[in-house]
């Protein structure tokens, strides 16, 4: 399994890191086959998984339970999870406490959490007390309604700047990565260029030093439109939809199951119970 320092040398000699969200034992699976470098467990769980319209009501529970389950379907590969809303600001000894929680209760690797600001003395606390931390800005989702929607951020000069020293706060503070979330290219690049630690890029375009992409999105999976900045690569539900029909249609029919699907009994035994 990669460290936290593997991740800082595939920076330094140019390797992408590739990270995938997986949510339970399927996906997890599929995703350490893949060979992904990292697993997000991302609380976007609420809304891939649970069907919520927002991150926001994900709860310490929910993440635990779907990691736990992640660890089982992936137990050779990097697992970072993300501290739900409200999780890592009431106090630093509440996020201390749910920091661990996470890393001794799911076997994960790494805390995510969103912001910079009145979250860098958390990012800080959790880093010297051993939780490695990844850092999110750009588009964070549980700040959807002071946001205002899911919009690209950073695109003026003041925001850019903004958070070109939030970024370097989040490095200063102690984050051994960066997520940069629907941001201007140009800024990612610029961005992944200030930092020593490696940026991961979901909507950030090229130049940064890693990409994300959300499981579901990728194989199209019980999603239907997705955002601009996602590829996807195969189409699963329609697959999904063509082998349900299909058994629906055979029992319907009694066309399943077959022989071949079915046990019997060898007819002496058969005999011996009806006379
Ligand atoms: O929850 C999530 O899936 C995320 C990624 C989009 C970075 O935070
Ligand atoms: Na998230």
């Amino acid at each position: 399994m990669k460290q936290t320092t593997d991740f800082l040398k595939m920076k330094q000699t140019g390797n992408k890191i590739v990270m995938v969200t997986a949510y339970d034992y399927p996906s997890a699976k599929h995703a350490e086959q893949a060979e992904a470098d990292m697993i997000l467990v991302g609380d976007s769980l609420g809304m891939v998984v649970l069907g919520y319209d927002s991150t926001v009501p994900v709860t310490m529970e929910d993440m635990i339970h779907h990691s736990k389950a992640v660890r089982r379907g992936a137990a050779n590969t990097f697992i970072v999870v993300d501290l739900p809303f409200m999780s890592y600001h009431l106090s630093i000894k509440d996020t201390l406490i749910n920091g661990a929680r996470i890393l001794q209760e799911t076997g994960a690797n790494a805390v995510k959490l969103e912001g910079a600001e009145e979250v860098i003395g958390h990012i800080n606390a959790l880093t010297k007390a051993g939780v490695p931390v990844v850092a999110h800005l750009g588009l964070t989702p549980q700040s959807v309604g002071v946001l205002g929607g899911y919009k690209v951020q950073g695109k003026s000069a003041d925001s850019a700047k903004k958070l070109i020293e939030d970024a370097k706060k989040c490095e200063e503070a102690g984050a051994f990565a960066l997520v940069l979330e629907c941001v201007p290219k140009q800024l990612a690049e610029q961005v992944s260029q200030n930092l020593a630690i490696p940026t991961i890029g979901i909507g950030a375009g090229a130049e940064v030093d890693g990409q994300v992409l959300v499981y579901h999105d990728i194989i199209t999976y019980g999603v239907d439109r997705v955002p601009k900045f996602v590829k996807q690569y195969t189409n699963v539900n329609e697959l999904i939809s063509t082998g349900l029909s299909a058994y629906v249609s055979e029992v319907r029919h009694k066309a399943f199951p077959e022989d071949k699907h079915s046990f019997t009994m060898k007819e002496e035994e058969l005999k011996a119970l009806y006379g």
